[in-house]
């Protein structure tokens, strides 16, 4: 396959995505409210008006060119910005730089170096503050501790930590001597860790003894022992000391090493490494339409001025900010907006270590009153439990610092738009609905807060320069306000180049569907205002509470299990998380349907993938309804699990299989969280 002629689907129609039905479209489509910037903070913010959307449409490309040169230190400028042979994009052509050295050094040696780069919370209450300059040292010391184990410019680097700042030092040490990282969430099984290991072939795996989540330690240490012993390419372990006395940690003698040793002994001085534009910066796994997560690939150059112009323009974050994005690390939100984009920025980044509801539902909001938090970026799924849990836990905190908020992972349902601009915001600041993915490493669709009249529930436009439309089967544009798939037309400076390994499945998964435009895997309708309404993922992926799965990769766990002959899993709609996970059972001869079993595959799903994929219900069957070329049905197993009418069942192979489904389903009732 040449790169330039994406290969055309042989059959349109196989495995081609539905568009999404139910209540969440309907509430969207009756929204009408609007929030127009307040002039006091237009005035001040850094874009007030349309310029820069007009600049962008005159020549994309020289765009995001002029704000890498004007925003980002390069060694060596660049020949070309953008070489497009669709789809393979190169940013910045013959260009040379380093992520680290913009994300540090630049500030390290400026009024900044006293500044407060990252300020950091544990969940047991302790906390610490690493300015530029402490940055700086820590950084440097940990680069010469992987060079020191043998990482050269190229090698892989798996990271399986909990939210320490130590995290955010390794990831820059990597990109300091060009050793592409892999962050693995730490909420992760073994199995999974050791699937990621494998797949990159990593040389060093760094974790800690044990990260607290809800007052208890997770081993990590021992997961990722588990996961190494299967591994053949990890020559050495490096663990970071958290826990300490509170949990016994096994090293492996010649293999194991503890963070602190290494880097008593490490030198404060290892210079940024030039690297090309294009040099590979991480691989993160995320959950395709398929039981294999992919490893997303972002480079150098034109992920770094993506993710630095959508932290400066989207929170609007200026010096004096401290900004702080909830989420975890181990998912792309923390990379770019905890990590690479406040940092590039010069900014003040709030990273904490656990949980929202420990040791009391009101954690959050006492963070925000702690640290006088300016900005603040989090989740409809967060968002929906302090709604439940009361205002009260946000009434007893000083929230008056806040000016900006932000949501990003899932459709925000308007209800929890005006609950978070209420209760939160006290009316007072801009809600940034922000539609972005693990592939497009920045915000694609966005308000910017100075001049993007909002609406409760929509995401509103694409950012400057960026390309969006919503279209029908065929790819043809659809008229506002009508549903449809949500494709990208021109590449932007953060999007993937590729999956590891894996270029074909990279050509197939994004640019095959819609030739010529990548596919996003959403539905979206596009109001008269030109405004973009999200509405959820309309292939065979799933959203739990902003996280996703694919429903191949819960089937697959689920077969592996001695009693399962076959499974089903699929993401029914739930107030709480966005989607829940039904999953359909067929056992083995000589296995009884029990709520023992039941139990046990729900813990083993949990066990195999992480506690996130965990099924909410599990439902026994005879049989699964599949079509003639024996695919399975899910989305009429979704019509069961969501209690609406049968969909067409024209091309099952046995129609009473559905029937039975669904009046056994309604029987035994589902379970409650
Ligand atoms: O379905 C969309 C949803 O999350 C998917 C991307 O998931 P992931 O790669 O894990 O990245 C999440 C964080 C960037 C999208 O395909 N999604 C993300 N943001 C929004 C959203 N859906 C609606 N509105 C959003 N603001």
């Amino acid at each position: 396959m040449t790169p330039e002629q994406p290969r055309a689907t042989s059959n349109p129609g196989a495995g081609a995505p539905t568009l999404p039905e139910g209540a969440l479209v309907q509430s969207l489509l009756k929204e009408g409210r609007t929030f127009p910037p307040a002039s006091a903070f237009r005035e001040r913010s850094w874009v007030g008006d349309r310029t820069p959307y007009e600049d962008a449409e005159r020549d994309y490309a020289a765009f995001w060119a002029r704000h890498a040169e004007a925003e980002l230190s390069w060694f060596r400028a660049w020949d070309k910005a953008l070489e497009w042979h669709l789809p393979w994009a190169k940013w910045f052509v013959g260009g040379q730089i380093n992520v680290s050295y913009n994300c540090v050094d630049r500030h390290a040696a400026s009024w900044r170096r006293t500044k407060a780069a990252i300020v950091w919370e544990g969940e047991p209450g302790d906390d610490r503050v690493l300015t530029y300059q402490d940055l700086h040292r820590e950084v440097q010391r940990f680069a010469n501790v992987l060079k020191e184990l043998g990482v050269q410019k190229g090698d892989r680097v798996t990271l399986y930590l909990g939210m320490v700042p130590e995290l955010a030092i390794a990831m820059l040490a990597c990109a300091r001597i060009g050793a592409p990282h892999s962050v693995v969430f730490g909420g992760f099984s073994s199995d999974a860790l050791r699937d990621r290991i494998l797949d990159q072939e990593a040389k060093v795996v760094v974790t800690q003894d044990g990260a607290w989540r809800r007052g208890t330690l997770v081993p990590l240490k021992r997961f990722a022992d588990q996961a190494v012993e299967q591994c053949p390419s990890v020559e050495k372990v490096v663990v970071l000391r958290r826990a300490g006395d509170a949990l016994h940690c096994e090293m492996a003698p010649g293999r194991d090493h503890w963070w602190h040793d290494l880097m008593e002994r490490a030198s404060a001085v290892c210079p940024a490494e030039p690297l090309d534009s294009e040099h590979p910066l991480y691989i993160l796994y995320t959950s395709g339409t398929t039981g294999k997560p992919k490893g997303v690939l972002h480079t150098t150059g034109g992920y770094l001025i993506g993710v630095h112009l959508s932290t400066k323009w989207v929170f609007d974050l200026k010096d004096e900010d401290y900004f702080w994005c909830t989420a975890d690390i181990g998912w792309v939100t923390g990379h770019s907006y905890i990590v690479y984009g406040p940092l590039s920025n010069g900014g003040t980044s709030v990273m904490y270590e656990g949980a929202p509801d420990w040791p009391d539902k009101d954690r959050f909001w006492a963070i925000v009153e702690k640290y006088g938090i300016s900005v603040i970026y989090t989740s409809p799924t967060l968002l929906r439990s302090c709604m439940k849990w009361g205002t009260q836990y946000p009434a007893r905190r000083d929230l008056s610092s806040l000016r900006l908020l932000g949501t990003v992972g899932e459709p925000i349902n308007p209800e929890a738009w005006m609950w978070y601009h209420e209760n939160i915001g006290h009316g007072r600041c801009p809600i940034v609905d922000t539609w972005w993915q693990t592939e497009t490493g920045m915000i694609l669709i966005t308000p910017l807060p100075g001049a993007t009249t909002t609406k409760p529930g929509s995401a509103t436009e694409p950012f400057p320069g960026v390309g969006a439309e919503v279209v029908d089967e065929q790819g043809r544009p659809v008229p506002a306000n009508t549903g449809g798939y949500l494709v990208l037309t021109r590449p932007w400076p953060a999007m993937l180049r590729t999956f590891w390994g894996d270029p074909e499945r990279y050509v197939e998964t994004y640019w095959t569907r819609f030739p010529g435009r990548y596919f996003t895997g959403d539905g979206a309708r596009c109001d008269e205002d030109g405004y973009f309404w999200i509405t959820g993922r309309v292939d065979d992926v799933v959203n739990v509470a902003g996280h996703r799965l694919s429903n191949i990769e819960i089937e697959s766990a689920l077969v592996a299990h001695p009693a399962v002959a076959e499974a089903a899993a699929i993401g029914r709609s739930d107030a709480m998380k966005g989607q829940a996970i039904s999953a359909f059972v067929v056992l083995k001869i000589g296995n009884e349907p029990s709520e023992q079993l039941r139990e046990d595959l729900r813990d083993w799903v949990a066990d195999k993938i992480s506690p996130i994929a965990r099924p909410d219900d599990v439902f026994f069957s005879a049989d699964l309804p599949k079509t003639r070329s024996a695919k399975i049905m899910r989305r009429l197993l979704r019509d069961v699990a969501e209690g609406r009418v049968l969909g067409d069942t024209t091309t099952l192979t046995d129609p009473a299989v559905v029937e039975e489904i669904k009046q056994r389903y309604v029987a035994e009732g589902k379970e409650e969280d």
